[in-house]
């Protein structure tokens, strides 16, 4: 494409708003692109679901954002990604941008020698996570700590409430206690969830690959030449395959300004 100007949109998909957290550091580094972000919300949650089906669902999807004219597609889904990103790759002519949790960073930072990583059944039955613990893993005692219930506060909205900080508290204090002391978030949703982990353990670390991510994409835009012309102005379009109006109603829950939500609706 000419001067490597490229108009056409990013796409993200997530079970929900999950991915949203990689959105909000996507847009944050480069507000020229223009996203459009699936929200499978009438599959919501991917964790406890089998991998042949999160599979399934990850190929429906990026056909669907492939339709829409994505340039490079971003699963902002841990568990999406440990299911699905390696076959997306060899089925998709379209660039992919995949989550792992960030155990390398995590292990190589802990002064205790001891982390503990909180994500879906999923991502921790996938073989990306197998891989980067069996790599990075001897530097440090792993804690996997499964998240239950903690997508579906989120996905509400429920991110700085009294149950929030309960499951938080819950989910967290054992390996706390044992010594942790960096708690790796392998769920985007979870995110979301990082203030009430700081407030609740404020001794603790909390790293999380929205950031990391969001950097990616815009490392593979650049290399591919396909970033946004100079006078493009961002945008969020929003697929939801459920219900519309109750993820729109979660947004300003999440810090999306109001006027986000009714601009991503149109
Ligand atoms: N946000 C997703 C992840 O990163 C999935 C949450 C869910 O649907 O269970 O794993």
């Amino acid at each position: 494409m000419l001067d490597g100007m490229d108009p056409r949109p990013v796409g993200m998909f997530d079970s929900g708003v999950g991915g949203l957290s990689v959105f909000r550091e996507f847009r944050r580094l480069a507000p020229r692109e223009r996203t459009v972000y699936f929200a499978d919300t009438a599959f919501f949650p991917y964790g406890p679901r089998d991998p042949g089906e999160v599979r399934k669902r990850a190929f429906a999807i990026a056909d669907r954002l492939v339709d829409a004219g994505a340039k490079l597609i971003v699963v902002a889904c841990n568990t999406a990604s440990a299911a699905a990103v390696a076959d997306l790759r060899q089925l998709f002519e379209v660039p992919f941008v995949g989550m792992v949790p960030a155990v390398k960073p995590a292990a190589r930072a802990s002064r205790s020698g001891r982390v503990a990583i909180l994500a879906t059944p999923g991502t921790f039955d996938g073989e990306l996570y197998s891989s980067v613990v069996d790599e990075f893993g001897k530097d440090a005692a792993i804690d996997r700590v499964v998240g239950h219930d903690l997508a579906e506060l989120v996905e509400r909205g429920e991110v700085d409430t009294p149950a929030a900080r309960e499951a938080v508290r819950a989910a967290l204090a054992g390996p706390v206690a044992s010594g942790a002391d960096i708690v790796v978030l392998g769920c985007t949703h979870y995110e979301f969830l990082a203030p009430a982990i700081t407030a609740e353990f404020p001794g603790v670390s909390v790293l999380g690959t929205g950031e990391p991510v969001a950097k990616r994409a815009c490392a593979r835009l650049a290399e591919l030449d396909l970033e946004a012309p100079l006078d493009a102005e961002g945008a969020l379009d929003l697929i939801v395959s459920g219900n519309r109006d109750a993820f729109l109603r979660t947004l300003p829950k999440l810090g999306f300004a109001p006027r986000e939500a009714a601009e991503a609706q149109s």
